[in-house]
Parts: structure tokens; sequence; C-alpha cells
């Protein structure tokens, strides 16, 4: 078998065509427009580069779009006091603080810090609590992503056998709850691995949908995978870089022998990686509804 692709990089065109929309019909009806601040502490080329991106795609979007790059230096007060000020500007429905921060910086205290209905990285646990008892929440970017790709290439979630790799709070354990919640694109059957599974290959067997976010290349290999089964690779690995200075990336997933064996597979790159910021201005449309017209 010769697994069909699930390209993020269509589907993530498809829903900004439609946030694209969702802006204008909220405007038209409200005069309000989505307001999105991104906030970048330092100068870590990785989060320039992620914040530069997700400015980008606010601005192509037609957002209201603030950047604040501050010093790596900035005390803990002033960011938390740089937080609040966005949290009471009424033209402002999202802030994302760039990840990681620096060492000196409780990075919890700064996420706990923002709005929870302002909070469209997911992350708040207010946002995680709702979540998880089924409430509407903001969903964290990656996995939302991931769910929007099941849903829309067509694959079939109530009563799957889901296994996903790999339990971090941004991706594994959100993925694992939003996908046994009691709701449409969910309703599976989900079991979680780990660095201590024993025998992780006897659970990956069993799936029909295998999500693996493991930050290890070749993590799953193709005998590790049901024939037939749909494999979604969230890894994003840098291997090295082309004579021309490229990064050269691969996900989790050995692609070769995995793509023989499942039915449909997410490439690396333009699988799940162009979902992400897709689904942050999902997130901040999302907000800008809410705030102009409170439940
Ligand atoms: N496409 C995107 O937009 C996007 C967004 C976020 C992350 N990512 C990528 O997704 C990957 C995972 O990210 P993350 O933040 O979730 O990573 P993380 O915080 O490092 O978590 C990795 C998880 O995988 C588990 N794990 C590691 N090696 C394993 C193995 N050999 N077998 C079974 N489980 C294993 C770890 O288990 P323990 O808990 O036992 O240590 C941990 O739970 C990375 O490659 C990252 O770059 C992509």
């Amino acid at each position: 078998m010769t697994a069909r692709l699930i390209k993020g990089k269509d589907i993530a065109a498809e829903i900004r065509a439609e946030i694209g929309q969702g802006v204008k019909e909220l405007m038209a009806a409200s005069g309000i427009t989505p307001g999105l601040v991104t906030i970048l502490v330092g100068e870590n080329p990785a989060s320039q580069s992620y914040v530069r991106a997700k400015q980008q795609a606010a601005h192509e979007l037609g957002f209201h779009s603030i950047q604040e790059t501050v010093s790596g230096q900035i005390s803990q007060e002033e960011l938390l006091s740089l937080i609040d000020k966005y949290n009471k500007d009424e033209k402002i429905h999202g802030i994302l603080v760039q990840l990681p921060l620096p060492g000196h910086i409780d990075e919890n205290k700064v996420l706990y810090a923002i709005d929870p209905d302002k909070d469209v990285d997911g992350f708040h646990p207010v946002n995680v609590g709702r979540m998880v008892v089924g409430q509407p929440a903001f969903l964290p970017c990656t996995p939302y992503g991931v769910q929007q790709m099941l849903i829309r290439s067509g694959v079939k979630t109530d009563g799957a056998e889901v296994v996903v790799v790999g339990r971090s709070n941004i991706v594994g354990k959100p993925i694992a709850n939003m996908l046994l919640q009691k709701a449409p694109g969910a309703n599976a059957t989900v079991t979680v691995c780990h660095t201590r599974t024993k025998d992780m290959a006897s659970h990956t067997r069993r799936a029909d949908i295998l999500i693996v976010a493991a930050g290890v290349p070749n993590a799953v290999t193709g005998d590790m995978v049901k024939p037939g089964a749909v494999v979604i690779d969230v890894g994003v690995n840098e291997t090295g870089r082309t004579p021309e200075g490229k990064r050269i990336l691969v996900g989790d997933v050995d692609f070769k022998s995995v793509s023989e064996v499942a039915s449909a597979i997410t490439p690396v790159p333009g699988g799940v990686g162009p979902m992400t910021i897709t689904m942050l201005m999902l997130n901040t449309l999302q907000s800008a509804r809410r705030w102009a017209k409170p439940a």
C-alpha cells in the first residue's frame, strides 16, 4: 500500500480562507477587528522566526496585530505588567507569549497571568480544565490542528482506536483529551505511550489512528504500524543543513517504511507544521467573536 498524503499545507490554506471571510463578517456585524499581541522576550533566533510568521499571518488576515519585543533582561514584574496592559486592552482578543522564556522568569507565572479569555495558545489551566470537562475552550494550537486535519480529510475518529506517542502538555496530553471527548471529531478510544511504556509496538500496532509527538526521528517504523492505519507525524527534527544553509527537517516517523503500510500519512514538512499558526489565528477570531458577543 502507498499511503495518501494528508497535506496540512492545503488544509491550513482552506481554514485561512474561512478565517479571512470570518474577519470580514465580524467587522461588518460589530465593527470589531480581531486583535493579537505577540510578546517576544530576548533574541532567540527560532522564537524570532516563529513570532515573525505569526505576525505575518495576522497581518495577511487583516487582524489588528501588535508585536512587543522586549529585552531578555526584563524583570518578571515588568513582563507581568505588560501582560496586564493587554489583558485590559479592549482591542486585543489574543495574547501570545512566545516560549521559551529566559531562566530568571517563571514561565507558569507568566502564562497564568494571561486572561483565560484571551489565552489563544490554550495553555492556561482554566482552558485546559475547560477542555478536559468538554466545555468551550481555547484549544492548544497544534493538537487543534491535528484534530482539524483528521476531520477535514475524512478520517473517522468515532469508535477508532487512537494511540498517541508522547505525553507533553502542549501536544500529547491535549490531543489525547480532545479525541476522547464525547463530541463530533472525537469519541475515540485513546491510549497514550511515553518513555516508560513497555513494548510500545504492541500498542501502536493496534492503532487505527497513530499520532506521534515524541521529538525523536524514526521513533515509529513500518513494522510498528497496523496496515491501513492513519498516521499523523507531529515531530519536527532538524537533522542537518543543506549546502545552502537550509534546515533539513524530518518527523518522528520513518516516512518511507510507514507510508508503505499506512493508508494515509502526514508529510514533514508540509503536514502538521502549517496548521499550528493557522489554529492560533482561528482561536483569535473566535476570541474576538466572543468579546463582541459575550455568552
Ligand atoms: N508541528 C508543530 O507545529 C509542532 C508543535 C509542537 C511540537 N512539535 C514537535 O513535536 C515533537 C514533540 O513535541 P513536544 O513538545 O510534545 O515534545 P516533548 O515535550 O519533548 O515531549 C515528548 C514526549 O514524547 C515521549 N517520548 C520521547 N521519546 C519517546 C520514545 N522513544 N518512545 C515513546 N515516547 C517517547 C516523552 O516521554 P516522557 O514524558 O516519558 O519523557 C514525552 O512525553 C517535537 O519534534 C516537536 O518539535 C511540532
